[in-house]
């Protein structure tokens, strides 16, 4: 059997040559300036800034001076890590490989409770992951539940909301590697609905993944940090009338 003939040149469809790119392509795909603009949060590991082009978005760029101090005093884990290709940015795979698996998995939750992840663009500080903002109702960020905690406003409502929360992120089978009240924001997603997302802390690290195996040993896990969490966080106030 002969070869299929190869398209010949000139029958090739003329690409666009000599075209400006279309507007809104570096919107998008960057490099997206960031070198004027202030975070709206930080955490221990990283940046969150406002999308420039898109209210509805997020950029979270890795603090880069944080990882070094956490390195310098970790000589073994700075050996290994000159083996990880992705280097600072595999925390960025492991969250959209969660995120992918979690949310493309029949289970008994309609809608993960958790912020979106889009994809990734350049920066003037490196690859920003950009995610969905999770807001106030105000034009600003949404507080986390460890906000709320501090302010004495973590009310009986909001902690059984809580509980129901950790139910449902156990039963999408989500896996949680940082169990903390500052990874779960309370306010409104891009679409304007109200309730608790995760934003932080999930993704498999360990080289056996025995929680990403067995939904029943993950469920397990995340019960027993939730229960730790909640023994660390006040007792609840009664709800405001
Ligand atoms: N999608 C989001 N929507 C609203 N606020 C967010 C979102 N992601 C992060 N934040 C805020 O930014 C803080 C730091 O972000 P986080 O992703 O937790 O960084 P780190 O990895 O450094 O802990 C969070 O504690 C939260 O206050
Ligand atoms: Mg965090």
């Amino acid at each position: 059997m002969s070869a299929p003939p190869l398209p010949s040149a000139s029958a090739a469809p003329a690409l666009p040559t000599g075209d400006a790119a279309a507007p809104g392509v570096q919107a998008v795909f960057g490099p997206i300036d960031l070198s004027g603009a202030t975070p709206l949060a930080q955490g221990g590991d990283r940046y969150v800034f406002q999308h420039p082009h898109e209210p509805g978005l997020l950029i979270k760029v890795m603090d880069m001076q944080a990882r070094a101090v956490y390195l310098q005093a970790r000589p073994f884990k700075r050996w290994y890590k000159q083996f990880q290709r992705e280097s600072a940015y595999r925390v960025y795979l492991n969250e959209f490989s969660e995120y992918v698996c979690t949310t493309t998995r029949p289970s008994g939750v309609w809608q993960v409770p958790m912020a979106r992840i889009l994809g990734a663009a350049q920066t003037s500080l490196g690859l920003g992951l950009l995610v969905e903002r999770i807001s106030d109702g105000n034009g600003g960020l949404a507080p986390t539940v460890a906000d709320l905690a501090r302010q004495g406003r973590f009310t009986v409502t909001l902690a059984a909301k809580l509980d129901e929360f950790f139910a449902d992120l156990a039963d999408a089978h989500l896996v949680i590697h940082d169990m903390s009240a500052s990874n779960v924001a309370c306010g409104y997603n891009a679409e304007g609905r109200p309730g608790l997302y995760l934003v932080d802390g999930f993704g498999v690290l360990p080289l056996i993944p025995i929680h990403a195996w067995s939904r029943w040993l993950n469920r397990r896990r995340v019960m027993r940090k939730y229960a730790a969490l909640r023994a660390r966080m006040p007792a609840p106030v009664p709800d405001p009338d």
